[in-house]
């Protein structure tokens, strides 16, 4: 039988975007965060490079504004841009409140940069060296920060393994406006679904590149919220722009794991087998163009060529350089065999970030009252076309601060739903079929790399369209009968995640940013500054 759990707040989602957002309401509000795995497994820990913010007084807002929307390739929302970047400084300064330790200049030896405080690096798109870093673990530094701000606040309740299976609806107060009542919940340890009530609900969910077969993300990154605010009747946006990283590991017989583009930013080359470096002839930037342009460059060599990967080679730089500033890349590598100062190591792109998601405005919210989103999850308009590097967790930090404001301003007028009921398992059993699962999660995630990846061509999104179709018929059936389990749920999502990058992808009937076409090669000027937006038929009956 379901427990409810009464909150103010309900974040879901522990990662950059859920964990400051719970932090910045616990001073008015009681916050519950949920996290489907342990608090950490998100990207927000993996993440390497870092966080772009204009620090370097030789640096602009105006340069970082440029950048943003120059990578974004006429699709970046101007206002948006702008408020994320003036406010670039303000975040940093609040994650080294809350403890988070980033490199200083006097760290690093042997340095070209003295600016007498942080280090900045250099990544693909930018024109100043301007990404603040804690050496290259910066996500695992601000993880272990926030979390541990969040372990101590009276206020917040901090909720492991506890999967969001969907959001609760309430039409009890004006039946011509629903709001969102709070969500169901999957104990994944108790094996039981739970009702959350809260005045707010926050989707602070990641993003969706588990839907790809290679990728650079953790299990968890399989678009939830984008699925669930979806079904709740919230538009999506962009969905055609995931963006796959060009540098990550190429081992036959080990996960992937991303090579940060931070190497790239210090001097690293990248080189065909035989020695060339290539990246000249496709972009005057070098290895340092925009990731779409480097991740196309070299999908193209290797199909060119017959290859399985190219080289990404450091080792030209100073050994104890590279040792100082990357000493986790460096440590996995040569546990398998590689020395990231003495030879070049092997790498492919893989798919690493969603750039659209559930549209919200300035403060976050969707289009669902009292529902929130922030972080990968959302569309702010930010990225465009495609993400510049490291503008990612500055924008966790800067709307998860806004939709903290809103949220403590309207939440005072809000009140918990009275009529909520219990999940129903009445008509449900246990599966005897957990192979049809497995099966359905695998040929989605090979068919959307091979069909739907780096390249596209309109025939095969429309055959990866007609496989989506039919698994969404097997998901839904098999839903409907069996109890839920946390495979279930998330193949569940990526079949509704993998069906909007389609039609997407689909609309979009020319090459731009990280959307390439085989059969529309060219930019249309005339699609320039239009989103893609897709609407729910049936706000109610969308299952
Ligand atoms: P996440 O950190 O992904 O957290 C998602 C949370 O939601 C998790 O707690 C998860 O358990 C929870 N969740 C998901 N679904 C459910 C559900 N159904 N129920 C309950 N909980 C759920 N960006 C940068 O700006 N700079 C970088 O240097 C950088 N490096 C990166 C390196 C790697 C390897 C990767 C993968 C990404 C990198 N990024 C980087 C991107 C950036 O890390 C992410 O975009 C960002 O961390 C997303 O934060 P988030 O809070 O939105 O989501
Ligand atoms: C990286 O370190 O290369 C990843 C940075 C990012 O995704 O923003």
């Amino acid at each position: 039988m379901s427990e409810f759990h009464d909150f103010d707040v309900l974040v879901i989602g522990s990662g950059a975007a859920g964990l400051t957002l719970g932090l910045k309401v616990a001073h008015k509000a009681k916050v519950a965060i949920l996290s489907k795995n342990k608090l950490h497994a998100g990207s927000t820990s993996w993440a390497q490079g870092g966080i772009a913010a204009v620090l370097d007084n030789r640096d602009t807002t105006a340069s970082h504004i440029e950048d943003t929307m120059i990578a974004g390739a006429g699709l970046c929302h101007h206002d948006t841009v702008t408020s994320v970047v003036e406010k670039g400084r303000e975040a940093i300064d609040w994650l080294v409140e809350q403890g988070v330790v980033f490199t200083k200049d006097t760290e690093i030896k042997k340095d070209i940069f003295v600016d007498g405080d942080y280090h900045l690096t250099k990544e693909g798109g930018h024109s100043f060296r301007r990404v603040v870093h804690a050496k290259d673990a910066t996500g695992r530094e601000l993880q272990q920060s926030l979390e541990l701000q969040a372990r101590n606040h009276p206020n917040i309740t901090l909720f492991e393994n506890h999967m969001t299976v969907d959001l609760i609806r309430d039409t009890s107060l004006n039946p011509d406006e629903s709001r969102c009542a709070g969500a169901y919940v999957f104990d994944t340890k108790l094996g039981r679904v739970d009702v959350f009530r809260a005045k707010c609900t926050v989707l602070a969910t990641g993003g969706a590149s588990r839907v790809y077969l290679y990728t650079s993300n953790p299990d968890g990154s399989t678009g939830d919220g984008i699925a669930m605010a979806w079904r709740f009747g919230c538009r999506v946006a962009n969905m055609e722009f995931n963006q796959f990283h060009p540098t990550c590991l190429y081992h036959p017989e080990t996960r992937t794991f991303l090579l940060t583009e931070a190497l790239r930013g210090e001097g690293a080359y990248l080189r065909l087998p035989d020695g060339e470096r290539f990246m000249s002839r496709f972009d005057k930037r070098g290895e340092l163009a925009p990731r779409d342009i480097v991740a196309r460059a070299i999908d193209h060599e290797i199909k060119r060529l017959g290859i399985d990967c190219v080289y990404l080679d450091i080792s030209h730089k100073d050994k104890d350089f590279i040792k100082e500033h990357f000493p986790t890349i460096y440590q996995r590598c040569l546990d398998l065999g590689y020395d990231l100062t003495r030879q070049p190591i092997p790498v492919v792109p893989a798919a690493h970030y969603t750039c659209g998601g559930v549209m919200v405005n300035k403060a976050g919210q969707t289009d669902v009252k009292n529902l929130y989103a922030v972080g990968e999850v959302t569309h702010t308009g930010l990225h465009g076309a495609n993400r510049m590097a490291s503008n990612s967790l500055l924008e966790c930090l800067i709307y998860a601060n806004a939709a903290a404001k809103d949220i403590v301003n309207v939440m005072p007028q809000e009140t918990l739903c009275d009529d909520i009921r219990p999940w129903d398992e009445s008509r449900v059993m246990d599966s005897d079929e957990d192979v049809v699962v497995a099966h359905n999660w695998n040929e989605l995630r090979h068919f959307m790399w091979d069909y739907v990846g780096i390249v596209r061509t309109t025939r095969r999104l429309e055959r990866a369209a007609r496989r989506v179709d039919m698994l969404a018929g097997e998901i839904r059936e098999y839903y409907s009968s069996f109890r839920v389990t946390p495979d279930l749920l998330e193949l569940r999502n990526l079949v509704v995640v993998a069906d909007l990058i389609i039609r997407s992808a689909l609309w979009r009937t020319e090459s731009r940013g990280l959307h390439y076409m085989l059969d529309f090669p060219d930019t249309d000027p005339a699609m320039e500054g239009r989103d893609t937006i897709l609407k729910p038929a049936r706000r109610l009956s969308i299952k």
